[in-house]
């Protein structure tokens, strides 16, 4: 086993380990890119103020998100097939972010299902609802999430139309993959992942599959999907689905300053400023473009949290200091549980957390909630 120092060293194992038509999947943006590229270009625009002779000992990140404890401001967001990167891969994303006191963020769109991740761990996690136009389906979404206690539900509001990732297409993406000679000769070179699937029943979409109407085995879900999502969303309907869940509600998907302040006159307890990591409107600013000018705007009324484009504690401190109160991230951990399973997610969180605890040291503090806008030198045409 190499030596693990970086999210681009699990990165590495994750393509080597997992069929490609998954590795491909979490590792690109729609269309041409650029805003998948942007997302993580641009952080290293920003660069940051080294300090000396400064007490560096007794450092804290501990902090909150939603008034929830948090060892780092780093939640893992939620993300659809994780189940496929690794047999069970919401079940051990969640043990390795329990273990390491950060919330875990289930998707709708998950292998695991609401109750099989449930099951599995001690503490409440987070749940992601997609707006679907089923109105009991989504009824039946809440109330299995109040069910199962998660302390929060993350409301994703920039997949009205889902943005096309041209690899997904030629690689012709199914949960779990149909056998043709190319998926058949990459899993040849991938028999550990395989074998992984042979031992699991979890492979198919398990919040869907027997819950949504008409999808009562697998064959049927992909007539569901392609007409499921709500392209008639607006703010009344929004307003509408915060009204059934009595906890608190965090929207996601925002990057325009109007849009920030509606979800605040919504009264959302917090807003993910982020471009879903480039997979939707590809030509988008990247996200860390457009943190300042919303924790401007409502940074006094609501929570504002930040993910797209993080691969390293660098990058939380970068958002935290930029004003976000607390980051997510989507690949970095999903890497590690391709290439490692539950200790890889584990790694990916150590690696993070080593880098934001020195860096915000040698940056002069000792303590996460200290850090602002004084430590970053960022170029004059940024926002
Ligand atoms: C996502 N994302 C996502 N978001 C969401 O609300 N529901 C979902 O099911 C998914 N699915 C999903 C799959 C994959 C493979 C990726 C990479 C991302 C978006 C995710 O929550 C988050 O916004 C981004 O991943 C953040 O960007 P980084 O950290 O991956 O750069």
């Amino acid at each position: 086993m190499p030596v693990i120092t970086t999210i681009d060293d699990l990165k590495r194992i994750h393509k080597r380990r997992t069929p490609k038509m998954f590795y491909d999947y979490a590792e690109s943006g729609s269309w041409t890119e650029q805003t998948f590229r942007e997302n993580t270009s641009d952080f290293d625009k920003i660069r940051l103020r080294q300090r000396v002779a400064m007490d560096m000992t007794d450092r804290t990140t501990a902090s909150q998100m939603i008034g929830q404890d948090v060892s780092m401001p780093v939640a893992l967001a939620p993300v659809g097939l994780t189940g496929m990167q690794c047999a069970d891969g919401e079940i051990k994303a969640a043990k390795a972010a329990e273990k390491f006191g950060v919330p875990f963020t289930l998707s709708t769109m998950s292998i695991c299902s609401i109750e099989d991740v449930a099951e599995n761990t001690d503490k409440p996690f987070w749940f992601q609802v997609y707006t679907i136009k089923d109105d009991d389906f989504m009824k039946r979404l809440f109330e299995r999430a109040k069910a199962a206690k998660c302390s929060a539900i993350v409301i994703t509001l920039d997949l009205q139309i889902l943005g096309q990732r041209h690899k997904d297409l030629k690689n012709g993406l199914t949960a779990p993959p149909k056998f043709t000679i190319p998926t058949m000769l990459d899993l040849a070179t991938k028999w550990t992942w395989g074998l992984q699937m042979l031992q699991t029943k979890r492979r198919f979409f398990g919040n869907i599959v027997g819950h949504a109407k008409g999808v009562t085995d697998p064959s049927s879900l992909s007539e569901w999907t392609a007409q499921a999502f709500d392209q008639s969303l607006d703010w009344n309907r929004v307003a509408e689905l915060m009204k059934m869940w009595d906890g608190p509600v965090i929207l996601k998907g925002i990057l325009d300053v109007e849009d920030a302040k509606k979800a605040a006159d919504l009264g959302a307890d917090a807003i993910i400023v982020s471009n879903h990591g480039g997979r939707q409107l590809d030509g988008a600013l990247s996200s860390i473009r457009m943190l300042e000018q919303i924790v401007d705007a409502v940074g006094d009324r609501i929570d504002v949290h930040f993910d797209s484009g993080i691969r390293s504690g660098q990058d939380v401190l970068k958002a935290i200091a930029l004003g976000a109160k607390g980051t997510y991230i989507g690949r970095a951990f999903v890497n590690g549980l391709g290439a490692m399973g539950e200790a890889g997610v584990t790694k990916a969180l150590e690696v993070i957390h080593k880098e934001l605890d020195l860096t915000m040291a040698l940056c002069g503090h000792r303590d996460i909630s200290e850090v602002d806008k004084d430590i970053l030198l960022i170029p004059e045409d940024f926002s």
